[in-house]
């Protein structure tokens, strides 16, 4: 299993005082000394975190390789398709969220410009994801877009574990989908919301390949060290894969 640490709230920090620290360029060095094996950064609309800059020169300094997650417009396809990462997730988004709040809605007129984007990145020979609630009409919609992978949203799971109710339930949920994403061909990545405490069970659904954990992390390394955070979540992801 892949852990790929989302490293967007160090950018938040800086953004705070509008300065050049700390660095997310430097936390990636550290992040991948601490062995993630994928730097992810959300290049969101209103730049609220993570810069151009910081993007451009994550792609010249990451070792590992980026995921870079943005909403599918126009703009940020071309950047992507520019940029070649090793990954793009597309996400959506919303000015008014604290953070993605929900999995991209394929219904409608979204899927065709969704399916645009991800033709026009994978022609760019970059791998893609698409963020998605872990529900059956979802990952069928996700796999007509041509997509290679999904990130299945853990939010409503993380929520559930918070206050104590129902995490059995959205554990279930997780396990059917990724169950049904492997059966449909695609890969499958999960995130959003993982904690130190609530990371195991997840980590132990065989069919999910990736996980993608940022505030948890971050929040960690305030007390302990980039480096040392990520060590210690890889850690728990080891162990959980070898006790499933
Ligand atoms: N995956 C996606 C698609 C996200 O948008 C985010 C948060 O921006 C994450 C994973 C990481 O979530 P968290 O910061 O809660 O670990």
């Amino acid at each position: 299993m892949r852990l790929h640490i989302n490293i967007d709230h160090v950018a938040t920090i800086r953004q705070a005082r509008r300065t050049d620290e700390p660095d997310p360029v430097r936390a990636a060095v550290l992040v991948e000394q601490g062995g993630a094996d994928g730097v992810t950064v959300h290049l969101r609309e209103d730049r609220r975190h993570i810069q151009d800059r910081d993007v451009r020169l994550l792609m010249e300094t990451v070792r590992t390789g980026v995921n870079l997650e943005i909403a599918a417009t126009d703009a940020m396809v071309s950047l992507a398709v520019e940029l070649a990462p090793m990954a793009v997730t597309l996400v959506p988004e919303n000015r008014e969220e604290i953070t993605t709040e929900g999995g991209l809605d394929l219904g409608g007129g979204v899927t065709d410009r969704v399916t645009a984007a991800v033709e026009a990145i994978r022609e760019a020979g970059v791998r893609t994801a698409l963020f998605i609630d872990p529900d059956p009409d979802a990952l069928h919609q996700a796999r007509d877009t041509g997509t290679d992978a999904v990130e299945l949203h853990t939010g409503e799971y993380a929520n559930a574990w918070r206050v104590g109710r129902g995490a059995p339930v959205e554990l279930d949920r997780l396990q059917r989908a990724a169950a049904l994403g492997r059966s449909l061909g695609l890969d499958v990545h999960a995130g959003h919301g993982l904690t130190y405490e609530n990371v195991a069970p997840v980590a132990s659904i065989a069919e999910i390949e990736e996980l993608n954990i940022g505030h948890s992390v971050v929040s960690r390394s305030v007390f302990q060290g980039i480096e040392a955070a990520v060590r210690a979540m890889k850690t728990i992801l080891m162990n959980a894969r070898r006790d499933a």
